[in-house]
């Protein structure tokens, strides 16, 4: 019998590709449409070292119709959809938000409409916790309220999460949505991981180009929230638990196991760590030291959030199974690797 495959979105991309991965070692045949605009074509053979399979890949937009039609005409057997294909940099979205409403919304809205002409009706959906906000109550459950987005790059996530409600109603489109908290880490292999445009925006690339020397020095945004020791608290999770989360999601829909057409899961560790403690334990896993300074708070950063993973859990029936040293540690194979590039 063949494999089914899954169209994977943005599948060059970080999570994408890990993603890609955990799909051939379930036993999938994914098939991937990636425009290149944030990722790298050199991980398509990074892949192929890693499982062995050479994976289908089309070169094209989630946003162009006439893209995604040439790629469904010629794999009509596709059984599912994960959609990662989309901008995630939330100052970018600031000072660019029709960019962010263009690829993120239109791109879903795009999507939708050509996996309904061709009767695909299982799609996972990259959501994340930056719908919840500030929240009041730590850990957030998925019933936890969703609140008035910071950015542009959050409200597309809450418009994607509406046009999905709205859509599963009237339709056979049956969706995950999962809301990720913080991804870091890298394949064990080292031969994939977090590939940063220019600067780094998110903490943990942001430290290990710094203990490589590619930076001059980490600054940690605020050191005044009333946490721990005064730095913001997150979950993080390690791309590997979140990848296979996708494959555990995508089998859920395909064997009708879902109560609901539209479920949301949080994925995350349930743990919260703050930046200071993830600087520490970055130093004490791997024995290298780098400078940082304490600055002035961020714009648009929450004190704290971390997940309630109950759910995730029981229904979904995924548990992290790596913690933060694991994270760090491959996080920091994946940069002196890429060094050696
Ligand atoms: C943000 C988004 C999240 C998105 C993710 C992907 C929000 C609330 N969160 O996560 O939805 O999926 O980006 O890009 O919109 N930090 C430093 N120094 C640095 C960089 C970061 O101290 O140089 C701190 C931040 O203040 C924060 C923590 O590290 O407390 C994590 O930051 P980051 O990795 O950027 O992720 P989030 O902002 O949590």
């Amino acid at each position: 019998m063949s494999k089914p495959k899954i169209l994977v979105t943005g599948g060059v991309g970080f999570i994408g590709s890990h993603t890609v991965v955990e799909l051939y070692n379930a036993g999938y045949e994914p098939v991937i449409i990636d425009n290149l605009n944030n990722s790298e074509a050199f991980i398509l053979d990074r892949i192929t070292q890693i499982t062995g399979q050479k994976p289908v890949f089309f070169k094209g937009d989630v946003c162009e119709r006439a893209d995604l039609q040439a790629l469904l005409e010629q794999h009509s057997d596709i059984a599912g959809v994960i959609h990662f294909a989309a901008y995630k940099a939330v100052g970018e979205s600031v000072q660019h938000p029709l960019k962010y409403y263009h690829n993120n919304v239109s791109g879903l809205v795009v999507l939708l409409q050509e996996l309904q002409a061709k009767g695909i009706n299982n799609l996972v959906f990259s959501s994340s916790c930056t719908v919840y906000g500030q929240p009041e109550i730590n850990p957030v459950t998925e019933n936890s309220p969703v609140q008035k987005a910071e950015s542009p790059y959050g409200n597309t996530k809450q418009i994607c999460e509406e046009i999905l409600t709205d859509t599963v109603k009237v339709s056979d489109t049956k969706a995950i949505a999962l809301r990720y908290f913080n991804p870091i880490g890298a394949h064990d292999s080292a031969l994939i991981g977090e590939l940063p445009l220019g600067v780094p925006n998110n903490l943990v690339p942001f430290i290990t180009q710094t203990a490589i020397g590619k930076r001059e020095k980490l600054t940690i945004f605020g050191s005044d929230y009333n946490t721990v020791d005064g730095t913001c608290v997150r979950d993080y999770l390690h791309v590997v638990d979140l990848a296979i989360a996708h494959v555990r999601a995508i089998e859920r829909l395909l064997n009708n196991e879902s109560t609901d057409k539209l479920e949301i899961f949080n994925l995350g560790t349930g743990k919260g760590s703050s930046v200071k403690e993830v600087v520490d334990t970055f130093v004490a896993e791997t024995g290298v030291n780098f400078n940082f300074v304490y600055g002035p708070r961020r714009d648009g950063d929450v004190e704290q959030v971390y997940a309630d993973t109950t759910k995730a859990n029981n229904v979904l029936g995924w548990k992290t199974q790596r913690d933060l040293k694991n994270m760090l540690v491959t996080a920091w194979e994946w940069e002196k690797s890429l060094s050696k590039k």
